[in-house]
């Protein structure tokens, strides 16, 4: 047998090794282990990133593009190398194409006000989908309203996919400019099939938004396979810091829209009477940004890619299939959201218990889950529930937490 031809080993994670990297999921709530399945709301951080941000905060502090010190000189450059380390985490063409926010919402909320003023007219129309996050409707009717525009939306099947047959149609509809698209929904898991439905969007000439909150960290993305003309996703979701969070833009686009907040960094030219503006993605990043956030990001990216995403995702599959099955061993469980293509969460509802029920009563056995609408009632209404019970797990998760998880669950509804 020569070498190329010998069968390969398949890869597994060190679990030991990466368990001891998220020290929290070692501790103890109400006396019980930590079972931490609250992923998909937002994930730990590994001890490389809280680190990296103390030694930051510690000893290498100053502001960035604004100072000719040492300080600022050298955050400038471990700032412009976090951009840079992110545009290679995505496979943007360049560097330019990366803006910094808040997060994914305010991501959404900048294309949603730049793009719109720039593209949309009254009557146009913009086409979200059923299973969107509060945070891709909202920013777009508040848009539609001021400007007279239409909302649109793809109808939700009985088993949490999109209606591909539906969205056919609706992507043919005149005047209309951008579909705002979730690549996983958070509330029930379905991951849609953004490449073939960009492509559909894009013989139409519609531009697309993506919401990637849910899949960048769990799933390779790649911008320029993707060829979405905009792609969100959040720095605390893919475990790293809060506070910082990434527009990708096709850099054409970003250079004809205005920007979204006005301040510090972002202008050309002040005067009192006009004000003209920088190129992107500085153009977006009004106000000093959140330097050790972001510089915290890319080291949260380099450990995510030391480990390898192929293998993650393999895994987190792994674990969702382990999930799916024990927990179709329960009566009185109904999984909201059958998709073939699932990112690894489970939504239920019981006939015996609220969800807000089990959600108290299983924290009491250190399980952390989350119940509630999700940020996304339109899924709710569509499957006719008030809440459902979601665990989410990631990479740092064990079986055994599944295991633990699953004996929680069956003492809190023994109660009822
Ligand atoms: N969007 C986050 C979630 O699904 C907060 O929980």
């Amino acid at each position: 047998m020569s070498s190329s031809t010998k069968i390969k080993i398949p890869a597994k994670l060190d679990l030991i090794k990466i368990r001891q990297d998220f020290p929290i999921l070692d501790s103890s709530i109400n006396g019980k282990k930590l079972i931490y399945l609250d992923n998909a709301a937002t994930t730990h951080k590994p001890l490389c990133t809280i680190n990296r941000m103390r030694d930051f905060m510690l000893n290498e502090n100053g502001t960035v593009r604004r100072g000719l010190y040492s300080l600022s000189i050298n955050s400038t450059k471990a700032f412009d190398e976090a951009r840079e380390r992110v545009a290679k985490f995505i496979n943007a063409k360049s560097y330019s194409e990366i803006v910094f926010t808040r997060g994914s919402t305010e991501s959404i909320n900048l294309v949603a006000y730049s793009f719109s003023s720039a593209f949309i007219e009254a009557g146009d129309s913009i086409l979200i989908s059923g299973l969107e996050h509060h945070a891709n409707i909202v920013p777009w009717q508040l848009q539609a309203e001021k400007i007279g525009a239409k909302i649109l939306v793809i109808p939700v099947l009985e088993n949490g996919e999109l209606d591909q047959e539906a969205f056919s149609k609706l992507i043919k509809t005149p005047g209309l400019k951008i579909l705002a698209l979730t690549h996983i929904s958070n509330s029930i898991g379905t991951i849609n099939p953004i490449k073939e439905m960009i492509k559909s969007a894009h013989a139409e000439g519609v531009k697309v938004l993506i919401d990637g909150a849910q899949s960048a960290g769990h799933f390779k993305v790649d911008m320029q396979d993707l060829d979405a003309d905009f792609f969100v996703f959040s720095g605390h979701k893919i475990f790293g810091p809060t506070g910082v969070g990434i527009l990708y833009g096709k850099y054409d686009l970003l250079e004809i829209m205005p920007p979204y907040q006005g301040g510090g960094e972002m202008i050309e030219k002040v005067t009192f009477e006009k004000t003209t503006f920088t190129t992107p993605p500085h153009r977006f990043e009004a106000g000093t940004p959140a330097i050790a956030e972001v510089i915290g990001l890319a080291s949260s990216i380099n450990y995510l890619e030391n480990i390898g995403l192929d293998l993650i995702s393999d895994y987190e599959n792994e674990l969702l299939n382990y999930a799916t099955a024990r927990i179709k061993n329960f009566k009185n469980i109904n999984i909201i959201g059958d998709a073939k293509n699932k990112a690894s969460l489970i939504s239920f509802t019981s006939d015996l218990a609220e969800a807000f029920d089990i959600g108290t009563l299983i924290n009491e056995y250190g399980v952390a889950i989350r119940v509630g609408h999700h940020c996304a009632q339109p899924v709710m209404q569509r499957f006719g529930v008030s809440s459902t019970a979601r665990a989410s797990f990631a990479f740092y998760n064990t079986k055994e937490d599944i295991d633990s998880f699953f004996i929680a669950l069956e003492k809190v509804l023994a109660i009822f």
